[in-house]
Parts: structure tokens; C-alpha cells; sequence
């Protein structure tokens, strides 16, 4: 019981409430990692996303990352799909993931700039590239 409670305090502090359940790499794993890789590399014939890095530094680039991963993305490769019943902070907790997996300048994104994106209901063929 005690060592629960360290562990779920340990959550919060580090992690933020969302993520307390499953840390960051078991959601990339979960929702991310079959079609871009443990480490955004890509699996064929999905996209690797290391031309991702440069949004991370800018406000429509940082506005772009949060649609894609509400409302999902169609590209030559395929379909990504959203991930809008995810919580803001485990969205923002995925995208610092990636922000890290590519060394990608920027801020860190907290769940409200996800929040920001929420109740547009776009398709994901409506979310472009900026
Ligand atoms: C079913 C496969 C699939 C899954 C699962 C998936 N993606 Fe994608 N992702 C894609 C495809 C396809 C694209 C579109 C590539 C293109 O535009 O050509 C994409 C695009 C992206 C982009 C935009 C890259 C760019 O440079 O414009 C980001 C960021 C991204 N995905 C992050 C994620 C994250 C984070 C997750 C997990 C929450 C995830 N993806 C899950 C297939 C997937």
C-alpha cells in the first residue's frame, strides 16, 4: 500500500496525472511505435519523423503537431489516425516524447496547448502541413 502510494506520487510529480498509469515510453509504445518505430525511425511503409523537428520551434508548427495527433494525418503513406480520447496530458506527454526521441529545439508542450486544438472535429485529411 505504502509503496503504491510513493509510485503514484512519483507520477504525479514527474509525469503529471495522465501519465501516472502507464508512463510515456508504454504509451508510445501502445499507440505510436507500430507505425513510427520505438524511436520515430519509421516502419516501412510508414513515415520516420525526423522531418518533424523543426515544428517543435514554431506556433503553427507547434499548432500543426497538436492536430495530428487529435484528428490523425492522410499522407502518401497512409492513414494515421486520431488520438482525440487520449487525455491532453498524455498527448502532451507524447509529443515531448518525440520532441526528445529528435532532439527537437522548442518548448515543452503542456496539456493545455493540447486543449487549445480540441472541438475543431476535423477529418484527417483536412489537417495540413504549415
Ligand atoms: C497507423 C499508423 C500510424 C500510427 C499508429 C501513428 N501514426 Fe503518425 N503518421 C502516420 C502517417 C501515415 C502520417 C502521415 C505522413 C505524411 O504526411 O505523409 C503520420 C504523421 C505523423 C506526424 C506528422 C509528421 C510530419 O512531419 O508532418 C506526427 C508528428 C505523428 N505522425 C506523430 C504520431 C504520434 C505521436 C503517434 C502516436 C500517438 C502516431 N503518430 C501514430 C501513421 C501513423
Amino acid at each position: 500500500m505504502k509503496a503504491k502510494a510513493l509510485f503514484l506520487f512519483l507520477g504525479l510529480v514527474l509525469g503529471g496525472p495522465g501519465v501516472v498509469a502507464q508512463g510515456v515510453e508504454g504509451l508510445w509504445s501502445r499507440y505510436c511505435a507500430q507505425c513510427h518505430g520505438p524511436r520515430a525511425q519509421g516502419v516501412r511503409p510508414y513515415p520516420g519523423l525526423q522531418g518533424a523537428a523543426p515544428l517543435f520551434a514554431t506556433p503553427e508548427g507547434r499548432r500543426y503537431l497538436v492536430l495530428v495527433v487529435l484528428y490523425g494525418k492522410k499522407g502518401e503513406a497512409g492513414l494515421m489516425p486520431g488520438f482525440a480520447q487520449l487525455k491532453n496530458e498524455e498527448l502532451a506527454a507524447l509529443l515531448n516524447h518525440l520532441r526528445a526521441l529528435l532532439s527537437a529545439k522548442g518548448d515543452l508542450f503542456a496539456p493545455e496547448e493540447v486543449g487549445r486544438g480540441r472541438g475543431l472535429n476535423l477529418t484527417p485529411d483536412q489537417v495540413k502541413r504549415p
